[in-house]
């Protein structure tokens, strides 16, 4: 049995939204991993709030929407490290424009506020970080790429509209970047995505709580009744996975979306 079979020892690791409720629980398994993890953040005070305690954690300030941006970022990061090993695009987020409501029916929705999400999500999510950090990692022969998607790229959940078709492009994009680069570049190159279930977030609370009373939204109770195990997520619950495919463990596993949602992609309803 070879019990280093999970180890990130040695490897460096950049995370975007990595100060995010399921981001600070990456980073803080990537750590007890032995990874020393790179936070691309654009708030230092929360990154510091947020990292308290850890070692082996450096924030580096960043806008990840700007291509340049982010060119200095990795700079920085290669100056320090040497290398980046292992890239997860964990930034991303909804926003009630893009979604509808009694009062932001489908045939008014702004253009901007789906632009907005579908920027967010896809380019600044995965797109432009890829794009930068991928360059440096496909000189090594362990680089590899988690997107973070949702169930929302799978089948579209209703009101979601903006964030959905954006995270639908993101799993595409895995695929689509795994092929890339493994038939032009790098052979050994990974990029998969990891799609959460639910989660109680910032992102989501406008939909899951009503915010008078406090209780779970019809909405809310609607997804835990469609999940077959019966509850939320926790951030925690996404770290098995995120070990798995930033080591060897996984290193055939190339292309794909993992759900880790308590069975909600796996049930009908019937
Ligand atoms: N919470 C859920 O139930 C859920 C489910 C599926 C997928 N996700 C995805 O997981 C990821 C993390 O989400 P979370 O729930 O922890 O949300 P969160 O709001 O707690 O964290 C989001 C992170 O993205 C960063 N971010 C957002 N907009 C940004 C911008 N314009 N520029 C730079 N950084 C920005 C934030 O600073 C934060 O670090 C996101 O991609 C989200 O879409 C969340």
């Amino acid at each position: 049995m070879n019990n280093t079979l999970f180890s990130l020892k040695g490897k460096t690791v950049v995370i975007t939204g990595g100060t995010g409720v399921l981001g600070t629980a990456m980073v803080k398994a990537l750590v007890d991993f032995d990874a020393t993890v790179a936070v691309i953040t654009r708030d230092e005070k929360k990154f510091n709030e947020k990292m308290k305690g850890l070692s082996n954690v450096f924030g580096v300030t960043a806008d990840i929407m700007s291509t340049e941006s982010m060119k200095n970022a990795a700079e920085t990061v290669i100056k320090k490290c040497g290398t980046v090993d292992i890239l997860v695009n964990g930034a991303g987020g909804n926003q009630p424009g893009a979604t509808t409501s009694d009062t932001n029916i489908f045939f008014d929705m702004p253009i901007d506020a789906i632009r907005d999400v579908m920027h967010l999500n896809f380019f600044g999510g995965a797109f432009i970080a890829s794009q930068v950090f991928a360059r440096e990692m496909v000189k090594n022969d362990n680089g590899t790429i988690i997107n973070i998607s949702s169930m929302a790229s799978m089948r579209p959940l209703t009101k979601v509209l903006g964030y959905g078709a954006a995270k639908a492009a993101v799993n595409n994009f895995t695929q689509w970047l795994a092929v890339h680069i493994n038939q032009n570049y790098n052979k050994k190159f990974r990029v998969n995505a990891i799609a959460p279930g639910f989660f109680l977030t910032e992102q989501n609370r406008f939909l899951m709580i009503n915010k008078d009373t406090g209780e779970l939204s019809p909405r809310a109770q609607s997804i835990v009744g469609h999940t077959p195990m019966g509850r939320f997520g926790d951030p925690e619950d996404l770290i098995g996975a995120l070990i798995w495919l930033c080591s060897d463990s996984s290193k055939f596993v190339n292309g794909q979306t993992i759900a880790v949602d308590g069975g909600f992609s796996a049930f009908s309803g019937v």
